[in-house]
């Protein structure tokens, strides 16, 4: 894997799952990770391992990605530390309590926009700006196998929305290529975190059994995507979206 030393890196999430071993991969890799998350106590642990592996300046700024402001302020303190900003994942996420399209409340709806597309585009917003600026950069955005095939039943919003954060991905792809700025997603499929373990899948060894890798999938594997879609390795993929997901999409 490429080196990403003296590189910064910018994680949403980054206090569980996904977004924590992304942190960590980057941070053994060299760079120097701006964990964000809403949780104080876990991110400051977060940047300080992240710090003790390898990625030297490695910090923790709170932040709720849903705040009107949040994410201009997060990438507004990048800037005022280090001066740049190499590479944004943007990778915070959430997914409603399971229940059919009829029963969900309203509220639920607003939430799953909010987070996974509205907060993505106001972190898309503040992040490009800044790449325009120095000349280029890479934003890899967490999307979902869901947004492409839903396996799940009861989570159709959570589709949705990760849908539009495929189509969000792929329109801002096009609008940035031109100014050396690479954007793409990483798709995961069933993953073993927080999130999919709070999903109130009954029997997980069925669902792993159904994956034509007949297992279920770990954060570090979809970590070592987004660090290749982030590296010079991946310099001419553009809008992609990259599935990290044991074979689902394919069967
Ligand atoms: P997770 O629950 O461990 O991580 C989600 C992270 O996003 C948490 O750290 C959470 O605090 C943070 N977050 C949520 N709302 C936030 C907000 N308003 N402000 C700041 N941070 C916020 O779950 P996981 O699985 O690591 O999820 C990471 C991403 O991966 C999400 O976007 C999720 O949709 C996506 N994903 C996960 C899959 C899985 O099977 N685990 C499958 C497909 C996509």
């Amino acid at each position: 894997m490429a080196g990403f030393t003296g590189k910064i890196v910018l994680v949403t999430g980054a206090t569980s799952g996904i977004g924590e071993a992304t942190a960590r991969a980057f941070a053994r890799s060299g760079a120097t990770v701006v964990a964000v998350g809403r949780n104080q106590d876990k991110g400051a642990a977060v940047a300080a391992e992240c710090a003790a592996v390898g990625g030297v300046g490695s910090l923790f700024l709170a932040a709720d990605v849903t705040e009107p402001e949040a994410m201009s302020g997060v990438v507004g303190q990048v800037m005022e530390r280090f001066g740049r900003l190499d590479v944004a994942f943007n990778n915070a996420g959430w997914q409603e309590p399971r229940a059919p399209l009829d029963e969900q409340p309203d509220a639920v709806f607003d939430q799953v926009f909010d987070t996974n597309v509205r907060a993505l585009f106001l972190a898309m917003k503040a992040e490009i700006a800044v790449m325009r600026g120095q000349g280029g950069g890479v934003v890899i955005n967490n999307a979902s196998v869901s947004g492409v095939r839903n396996p799940n039943p009861g989570l159709s919003l959570y589709a949705a929305s990760k849908a539009a954060a495929l189509a969000l991905t792929r329109s801002a792809a096009m609008e940035c290529a031109p100014q050396g700025i690479r954007i793409n997603a990483v798709s995961p499929g069933r993953i073993v975190t927080p999130m999919m373990l709070g999903s109130k899948i009954a029997d997980m060894s069925v669902v792993a059994a159904g994956l034509p890798a007949r297992r279920l999938g770990q954060p570090e594997e979809v970590a070592e995507a987004v660090l290749w879609l982030a590296s010079d390795a991946a310099s001419f993929v553009i809008g992609h979206n990259f599935c990290v997901d044991g074979g689902f999409l394919a069967a």
